[in-house]
């Protein structure tokens, strides 16, 4: 099977519509591999999905090469992209290049993501040079949530879009080989799409991107604390799962599991009884 490349993801611009999901572990990663997703994104999600935190800025750099190395592995032919916490790109440029390829060395991941426009372009320029191909994030960026006023919708009025649309280009003209846009009115991102030459991947960006990504654990009903309004539940395996593990929980209360099937039989222990 053939690895998709940055290029290849690149070269789909206008094409067929990417389809990206995140994950954070081989078992995941090896089922949406096998489903057919183009790319797999490590995102810093983590720390809300997996790790129990309450945002994604406690999420270290140690954790986030742990859990891209696992993904990595389990992934066959989509792209794996890693996210760069908070704080692993801010600093330097030298410090953005020096942690962005740990994550090919390291995790063996194909490249790397971060957040913000202008202001993470110098940091974008370092990893190209360096040899990491970086995607970009606009729009509602998590990592400074905070400063946008929570998790809320971007770019509604004509400032804000403009101010959108030149950190798409700026990012562009800094070499990222793709953009994130998060939570922005779907006209904006169909505007941002037409205008860059990379492409686009929306999450609560209306359908006019290149390609679409969504937290995994969102789309198949495992993560029950917050469900953003833009997610489209696929299945609700939460319930699900409950079910299951009551049932377990159950049996093995009764004494009903495990039964034959489950059990090793054969062996003469004779005498064995008597000597214990
Ligand atoms: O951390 C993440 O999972 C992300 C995606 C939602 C884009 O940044």
């Amino acid at each position: 099977m053939k690895r998709i490349t940055v290029k290849d993801f690149r070269d789909r611009k206008g094409g067929q519509r990417l389809a990206v999901l995140t994950a954070y572990d081989a078992a995941m990663a090896r089922l949406l591999d096998s489903a057919g997703a183009d790319a797999l994104l490590v995102g810093d999600s983590l720390g809300m999905v997996a790790l129990g935190y309450d945002s994604t800025l406690p999420v270290t750099m140690e954790q986030m090469l742990h859990h891209a190395g696992a993904v990595s592995r389990g992934a066959a032919r989509a792209l794996v992209i890693a996210d760069m916490p908070f704080g692993s790109y801010q600093i330097s440029p030298e410090q953005a290049a020096a942690n962005g390829i740990r994550f090919l060395k390291e995790a063996g991941c194909a490249a790397v993501k971060l957040e913000g426009g202008e202001e993470v372009c110098a940091a974008v320029r370092a990893l190209v040079r360096a040899g990491v191909p970086v995607m970009g994030h606009v729009g509602l960026t998590p990592q400074t949530a905070g400063q946008l006023g929570g998790y809320k919708m971007q770019g509604k009025d004509l400032a804000a879009a403009r101010r959108l649309l030149a950190e798409a280009k700026a990012l562009e003209a800094a070499g990222v080989f793709s953009i994130v846009l998060e939570a922005v009115p779907a006209r904006l991102a169909e505007i941002i799409t037409r205008s860059v030459a990379v492409p686009t991947i929306g999450i609560g960006a209306g359908p006019h991107c290149d390609g679409q990504v969504l937290v995994t654990n969102d789309l198949l009903g495992l993560f029950e604390k917050f469900v953003p309004s833009f997610v489209k539940q696929y299945v609700n395996l939460a319930p699900e799962i409950k079910k299951a593990v009551t049932s377990y929980i159950s049996e093995v209360g009764s004494g009903t599991f495990p039964g034959p099937e489950h059990s090793f039989g054969g062996g003469d222990f004779s005498g064995l009884l008597e000597e214990s």
